[in-house]
């Protein structure tokens, strides 16, 4: 089959999908695949995107993970890899997602929403906080509120992101990440950041030493992963994902995984988190980007 890879794209992620679109292609044509690639800066129907089998997004953030590129392709009947357009829009929104968690009860921290109309320090929330941009991924726009007198000015510099901005309380805990690829639910992944939590800086810049990755997770029970896993399964069919969904979770001090969010097209290099998680269960790099195209196929 014909592949168009799109990456690149326009958003904050973008360094990050050139290097996972290039490691994708890569793999795709180390299997023997026919790939174009398209660095994509303008939500539209390129040429090379209707000549393909399928078309195989890697973009991150923007308009590749917010299922605007995913309508145009549903609008022209294009077969492509991951979610349609719906399930990676809901993935992408944080605020749309916590709505999704609490309707499927799935556990999350207590959250709210401020606005620049509604920007009080909400009453029912607990500090320390986490104030969260909705729409970015990679940590991009994501500040922590240790005290109540920060709150104005970590309200200042992400209004300057977002009129909308979701807030939640910090939970202390183990972070961990859940990798599902063509509806199997792969070993989870548990992070140490040298970072309070794993912020960009933690999972692309090192500059405080590295970050440790542990698949299997070392400090969870069985339960724990079990439970998890559960939660992320139960993610993925309620937000109507397909083929891909990378779900992160912080396992608090009373053993609960509280679900973060899902991301429908996860960082993608050879070392990143859902291809190390393959290689544990034995799925090559290769194997796992070529499954997805025959999913995406059928
Ligand atoms: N948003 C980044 C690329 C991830 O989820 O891995
Ligand atoms: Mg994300």
């Amino acid at each position: 089959p014909k592949i168009n890879l799109l990456l690149g794209g326009a958003s904050n992620e973008r360094e990050i999908s050139l290097k996972s679109g290039s490691a994708v292609a890569q793999a795709l044509r180390n299997g023997g695949f026919d790939v174009t690639v398209t660095d994509v800066t303008e939500c539209r129907l390129l040429p090379e995107m209707r000549e393909a089998d399928v078309v195989y997004p890697v973009l991150h953030g923007g308009f590749g993970e917010d299922g605007r590129i995913q309508k145009v392709m549903e609008e022209a009947g294009l077969r492509f890899v991951g979610s349609g357009s719906a399930a990676s829009l809901l993935t992408m929104d944080k605020i749309a997602t916590k709505r999704l968690l609490d309707r499927l009860g799935i556990p999350t921290a207590k959250w709210s929403v401020v606005t620049r109309d509604r920007r009080e320090l909400p009453q029912n929330l607990k500090l320390p906080l986490i104030l969260k941009v909705p729409m970015e991924g990679s940590t991009f726009g994501i500040v922590k509120v240790e005290r109540a007198e920060e709150w104005d000015a970590a309200l200042e510099k992400e209004f300057a992101m977002a009129g909308e901005l979701l807030v939640e309380e910090y939970i202390d805990g183990i972070e961990i990440t859940v990798p599902i690829v063509n509806g199997e639910v792969l070993p989870a992944i548990e992070i140490k950041s040298p970072h309070g939590f794993y912020d960009y800086d933690a999972k692309y810049v090192y500059k405080d030493g590295h970050t440790e990755y542990f698949c299997p997770a070392r400090s969870l029970s069985a339960e724990q992963v079990a439970d998890a896993s559960r939660q992320a399964v139960k993610f993925y069919l309620g937000a109507g994902c397909r083929d891909i969904l990378r779900v992160d979770f912080i396992v608090g001090k009373d053993g609960v995984p509280y679900m973060l969010e899902g991301n429908s097209i996860p960082g993608c290099t050879a070392t990143s988190l859902v291809p190390k998680a393959a290689k544990v269960s034995g799925i090559s790099f290769e194997k796992m980007t070529a499954t997805l195209v025959y999913a995406a196929m059928r």
